[in-house]
C-alpha cells in the first residue's frame, strides 16, 4: 500500500484497511500487528493488498470534458487562435444534447480506467448538455466537480457561443447549481456544481462580479484560468491594470478551494493572495508546453505551501493520464532548473533549484489535488473515503527489486504506470473500473 503523507514523504507498507458502508476507511492496520490479523477476519469489508500495490485514486484538477473529441489534435496554434479556430466551434456543438451525451458517456469511463477518481471539469455554456456530464459522473461513479462555462464577451467569444447578457449567464449558473444538487442518485453529493467563469478575457465585469456574488451567496466552489500565457496575462493587465489574481480577488472569485488553472505567470505576491484565500493552482505541464510559453515554478509552490495539484487540461494537454502529467511535471521542472539553450553558458542557462522529485509529483497527483478541492481523499488513511487504484502485479516493471523502498516504487510508478497497468479502481469503496481479481 502506497500513499504520500506530505509532498516529500511517501509510505510503502503492507497494511489492511477496514471500510464502512459509506465507503469511508475507518481503520488501517500494518502487517505484523494483532490488529492486522483481526481486520483480516472481516473479509467482506477489508482491503488487503497481498501481491499488488494499492494507491490513492488520482485527481484531475483541470479538464475540459467537451474537448475530448479533439484530444491529441489541433496543437499547432497559440492559445487565442486555438480557441477561435478549433475549440469554440467544437464546444458550440454541445448545443446538441445527444452529441454531448455520446461524448460524456465515453469520457467518464475512459478517465476512470486511467485511475482518475476525482475530476474538476469545465463543461460548456449549455445547461442541459452540461447536466449530461454530471449524469455520466453519477452513472459511472466518478467524483465529479462540474462547471457550466460562463462567458459573454462579444469581442473574444463568437456570437453563437456565448451568453448575450451577463444576467443570463448568472441565472443559468444558479439554475445549474440547483439542477446538479437535485439530480436523482446525487443524494450523497458525489457530483458537485462549480461556478466557472472561463477566464477574465471572455467575461464582462458585470458577469465576473455577479458570479463572485453568487459564490459568496451559495458557497459553491469556483474555477477559472489565470495568468496562463503572455497574451492572456497581458490582456488582463491592459484591461484592469492589475494581475489576474488581483482582479479575481476584487470580483470576489478568489475563495476557499477556488482552482486557478495554469497560473504560470503569477508573481510571489499573487501566490500570497492565493494562500490568503485558501485557493489553489492546477498545474498542467503538458498543456503549458504548447500554450503557456513558460514553465510554472512548481518548486516555489511546494516550498511556500501554495495549494496545488495536477490537471490534464484536455485538450490543451494531449494526455488523459494524470500519471503522464506527473511524469511531465518532473521533466518540466528539471528543464526549468537546467535551462534549455545550449548556446548559453551552463551558469546562465537555467533557474537553479527548481526541480521537483517523483515523490512530490506523486503527492500532487493524489493528495495535493484533493486538498486543493477540500475533499477527504488522496490518502489511504482512516477518515478518508476509499478512492483507490490497484496496480496489476503482472506488470513487473512497476515493482522495484528492493520491495520495501518507497521512493523507488514511486519513481517506477510515475515513470511507467498507466491505463494498461491499472487493474482495478474504486470510488467511495465501490469498484468503478476493472476487476477486483
Ligand atoms: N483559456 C480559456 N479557455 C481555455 C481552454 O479551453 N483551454 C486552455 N488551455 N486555456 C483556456
Ligand atoms: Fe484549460
Amino acid at each position: 500500500m502506497l500513499d504520500a503523507l506530505s509532498p516529500g514523504e511517501v509510505v510503502l507498507s503492507k497494511a489492511a484497511l477496514l471500510i464502512d458502508q459509506t465507503g469511508m476507511i475507518v481503520e488501517r492496520a500494518e502487517s505484523g500487528t494483532s490488529q492486522f490479523d483481526q481486520l483480516l477476519r472481516h473479509h467482506d469489508t477489508t482491503w488487503h493488498d497481498e501481491r499488488s500495490i494499492l494507491m490513492p485514486g488520482l485527481v484531475d484538477l483541470h479538464i475540459h470534458a467537451p474537448q475530448w473529441p479533439q484530444l491529441g489534435t489541433a496543437l499547432d496554434r497559440p492559445l487565442e487562435q486555438w480557441l477561435k479556430n478549433y475549440t469554440f466551434p467544437l464546444e458550440e456543438r454541445y448545443n446538441d444534447i445527444a452529441f454531448a451525451r455520446g461524448v460524456y458517456e465515453e469520457l467518464v469511463p475512459a478517465l476512470l480506467a486511467q485511475g482518475t477518481t476525482t475530476a474538476l471539469y469545465f463543461a460548456t455554456i449549455h445547461e442541459k448538455s452540461s447536466l449530461e456530464l454530471a449524469r455520466s459522473c453519477l452513472k459511472y461513479g466518478q467524483r465529479g466537480f462540474v462547471g457550466l462555462v460562463a462567458m459573454d464577451d462579444s469581442i473574444l467569444c463568437p456570437e453563437t457561443y456565448r451568453y448575450s447578457e451577463p444576467e443570463a449567464a448568472i441565472s443559468a449558473t444558479r439554475r445549474f447549481i440547483d439542477a446538479v444538487r437535485q439530480l436523482p442518485g446525487n443524494e450523497g453529493g458525489l457530483v458537485q456544481p462549480v461556478i466557472t467563469p472561463r477566464f477574465i478575457p471572455a467575461c464582462s465585469e458585470t458577469l465576473l462580479r455577479g458570479l463572485g456574488d453568487l459564490a459568496c451567496e451559495t458557497d459553491v466552489r469556483v474555477q477559472t484560468h489565470a495568468s496562463e500565457s503572455d497574451w492572456e496575462h497581458d490582456y488582463v493587465k491592459d484591461r484592469f491594470r492589475c494581475t489576474d489574481v488581483e482582479a479575481l480577488e476584487a470580483f470576489g472569485l478568489l475563495r476557499r478551494h477556488t482552482v486557478l488553472a495554469h497560473a504560470g505567470f503569477t508573481s510571489a505576491d499573487d501566490r500570497k493572495r492565493i494562500r490568503k484565500h485558501h485557493a489553489a493552482i492546477a498545474h498542467c505541464p503538458i498543456s503549458n508546453a504548447f500554450f503557456a510559453g513558460a514553465i510554472l515554478p512548481i518548486r516555489h509552490l511546494l516550498d511556500e505551501g501554495t495549494a496545488c495539484g495536477l490537471g490534464t487540461d484536455i485538450s490543451g494537454g494531449y494526455s488523459p493520464s494524470i500519471l503522464e502529467n506527473a511524469r511531465q511535471a518532473v521533466v518540466a521542472a528539471r528543464m526549468l532548473t537546467s535551462g534549455v539553450n545550449p548556446d548559453l553558458l551552463q551558469q546562465k542557462r537555467g533557474s537553479q533549484g527548481m526541480a521537483i522529485d517523483f515523490t512530490e509529483a506523486f503527492w500532487l497527483a493524489t493528495r495535493g489535488g484533493a486538498e486543493a478541492l477540500g475533499v477527504p481523499v488522496g490518502q489511504l488513511r482512516p477518515g478518508m473515503m476509499f478512492d483507490a487504484l490497484k496496480l496489476d502485479p503482472r506488470v513487473s516493471m512497476l515493482f522495484p527489486s528492493e520491495e520495501d523502498n518507497a521512493e523507488e516504487t514511486v519513481q517506477k510508478i510515475i515513470c511507467h504506470a498507466g491505463i494498461h497497468s491499472i487493474a482495478c479502481v474504486w470510488v467511495n469503496g465501490r469498484i468503478v473500473s476493472g476487476r477486483y481479481n
